[in-house]
């Protein structure tokens, strides 16, 4: 069981009508006639990075707008600084005005909007179509019923962008809703990009061409792998009605908010510049890492996103979660990302003619995150690792020759099962594989395998590692014996793979993640002290012995699951997957699973609950609502090296999906 597997119910289901897609820099036939987005918009909202916390504030956005021309992001292409929820006083003046926060932002809107001016930048507010606002604790005031008001406040502090929310509608309909606001804004004679936050609810996508010029396609995003993927797996299918000036809004970026890793971080960077979605940084970039500053601005894969053709990325196949994403640009190339949604390494491959383009004799590759230019004779491939994208644009034809030819270099690892992550215990000896491939049209030669691990491992080949030439088309393959020290403490290691050859000295490499483990102890453990070799979850990180909270870590409460509570266990929010290795000296799991109480009582939530011992689903519960009783969960884990305990969100969308694994623990041998 894989995280991509968990998630395939969660994708929303989506109505595809009739639509025009816009093709070229002018705006499609049915887009907002603001002139603006023609290509997706590019900027920053405080939102995943502060929530409504004091750190939004005047002194905040300023230096925002600061570091975006010190630290080269303007340059890069970033242009709107944007405010996002809790700006405001909870109540209007007695004009029916909106109030700027005087303690957040002392000198009020307007000054903060001349301040992100005077650096050569555009400035965006964020409103509600309704009542209120979404921030629940404080409720501030909505636009619904003072559009027209608003949108002249807000043209005359300067506002160049809107975000446009949905909370407290009263239940009248969106496309009505958001047109009296497009329309609001126009009569303002101010150009401002209108941002529809609709979250998909009522499919924006089949009415909001004319009204916006992007439009939330889901719910938000949080920071985590699982709810990328599952954003992803929606937004990618709406590609037909995307187009200059109209964009599909899978949500802003969450690259260096801490809760993925670097790989999951360029995985989102790549797919929404595949899928040409607005790239709006949603980290305080005031304390980015180098490596978070690098995803942000690299200058090849923004270009893809912002090509001026304006066409979002098809997905032209998805094999167990093996996707290729191609997405054609203006100057004839494509644009082809490779993504693994999964938990393995897998090489992922297409071909020229598959993305779309002319026969040739050779075609030139240039990976985008590697920032290396190679030639192929078609095939178009990678190494990919689990959660991670490989992103290339391919030209057909021209002076390929003169590149080195399109090496690979992975490591196959023996699996437990297919699809299972590299484990080993410590004092062990295991014989791994480096595969070496040439998809070039020319030989690689004089090339040389190297296999190298953590200090103290010992790294042997067992056959030569050298080639004086790889054909195109070949592999060569090369065994080698990996012995992991006796001691070792469990947790992850990286073996590293490479392969030096010519022309050009050239060189390509490749990490494996592989988890030092030890079985169970011989008795009863409970889960949530144990350690677990990795975990995903549907909100924040999973918890140990309290429910999940929020996207926080250690938020959470006492494990309740219908006014019971429970001292141990583990806290998730659907979708969830979590694995603990066993070495198959246990026999059974035993658990109680529901709806954790923490969520409000009259909210929705239904979750399933599954345990799956070396691939296989061994026990499951049918979906489980918010009211149900919790359910005892009993599973025969006999002779299993790997436990997997998922909750799926039960088949609709996650809302409220808090899941308890109470008191589940294992009995071993
Ligand atoms: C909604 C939106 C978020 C954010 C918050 C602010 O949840 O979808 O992007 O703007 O409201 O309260």
């Amino acid at each position: 069981m894989s995280i991509r597997r968990l998630l395939a119910g969660a994708a929303a289901v989506l109505t595809l009508g009739a639509c025009m897609v816009g093709l070229g820099t002018a705006p499609a036939a049915d887009a907002l006639d603001n002139g603006l987005a023609l290509t997706p918009q590019m900027g920053f909202d405080n939102w995943n990075a502060t929530q409504c916390t004091s750190t939004f504030n005047e002194a905040m956005i300023e230096s925002i707008a600061d570091l975006f021309v010190s630290s080269g992001l303007k340059a890069a292409g970033y242009e709107y600084v944007n405010l996002d929820d809790c700006w405001a006083l909870p109540a209007r003046d007695a004009n029916g005005n909106l109030v700027p926060d005087p303690v957040r932002f002392p000198d009020g809107i307007k000054a903060v909007a001349d301040y992100v001016h005077s650096k050569g930048l555009k400035f965006g507010l964020y409103s509600s179509a309704g009542t209120k606002t979404c921030n629940g604790q404080s409720g501030f005031p909505g636009s619904l019923g003072y559009e027209q008001q608003d949108a002249e406040q807000w043209a005359s502090w300067g506002v160049d962008y809107l975000k446009y929310d949905n909370c407290n509608n009263d239940g009248t309909s969106a496309e009505q809703r958001y047109t009296t606001m497009r329309d609001a804004l126009l009569a303002t004679g101010r150009p401002i990009l209108y941002s529809i936050c609709e979250w998909g609810e009522s499919q924006p996508w089949t009415w909001a061409g004319s009204v916006g010029n992007s439009w939330r396609t889901t719910l938000d995003v949080t920071d985590n792998y699982s709810s990328v993927l599952s954003i992803y797996q929606a937004n990618i299918q709406l590609g037909q009605y995307a187009g200059p000036g109209q964009w599909n809004d899978p949500d802003m970026l969450e690259i260096g908010n801490g809760g993925m890793t670097d790989i999951e971080y360029r995985s989102q960077f790549s797919l929404w510049s595949m899928m040409a979605a607005p790239l709006i940084i949603g980290s305080d970039i005031r304390t980015a890492t180098p490596a978070t500053m690098a995803i942000l601005s690299d200058s090849d894969v923004i270009a893809v996103d912002q090509d001026p053709l304006g066409v979002q990325g098809t997905q032209i196949s998805s094999v167990n979660g093996l996707d290729v994403i191609t997405k054609p640009l203006a100057n004839g190339d494509r644009a082809v990302a490779l993504f693994n949604e999964g938990d393995a390494a897998a090489t992922i491959s297409t071909t020229a003619s598959a993305v779309g383009l002319p026969k040739a004799a050779g075609y030139s590759i240039k990976d985008l995150w590697a920032g290396t230019s190679t030639e192929s004779a078609g095939r178009i491939s990678a190494v990919v690792p689990p959660h991670g994208t490989a992103m290339f644009t391919v030209h057909a034809g021209g002076s390929w020759q003169t590149l080195p030819p399109a090496v690979h270099t992975g490591i196959d690892y023996p699996a437990l099962y297919a699809g299972a992550p590299p484990l080993v215990e410590a004092g062990v000896t295991t014989t791994v594989t480096t595969v070496t491939g040439n998809d070039g049209a020319l030989p690689a030669s004089a090339g040389n395998v190297s296999l190298t691990g953590p200090a103290g491992w010992t790294v042997q080949a067992e056959s030569p590692t050298g080639f004086p030439a790889l054909p195109g088309g070949r592999q060569q393959s090369t065994p080698w014996s990996v012995t992991v020290p006796a001691g070792t403490p469990t947790g992850s290691y990286t073996l590293h793979a490479s392969t030096s050859y010519q022309p050009g000295s050239t060189t390509v490499g490749y990490d494996l993640t592989v988890y030092v483990v030890a079985g169970q102890p011989a008795g009863v453990s409970s889960l949530g002290d144990d350690q677990w070799i990795s975990s995903v979850n549907g909100s924040g990180p999973m918890e140990r012995n309290t429910s999940n909270g929020a996207a926080a870590a250690g938020d959470g409460k006492t494990i309740t699951l219908n006014g019971q509570t429970y001292a141990k266990g583990l806290g998730t929010y659907a979708p969830s997957a979590v694995r603990y290795y066993l070495g198959g000296g246990c026999s059974t799991l035993t658990a109680t699973v529901g709806l954790d109480d923490e969520r409000n009582s009259s909210s929705s939530g239904s979750v399933a609950f599954q345990v799956w011992a070396d691939g296989k689903l061994v026990t499951q519960t049918g979906v489980i609502k918010r009211g149900d009783p919790p359910q005892q969960l009993s599973a025969d884990v006999t002779g299993a090296s790997l436990l997997e305990l998922v909750v799926t969100d039960g088949g609709d969308s996650n809302i409220s999906d808090s899941a308890d694994w109470a008191g589940a623990q294992v009995t071993c041998a």
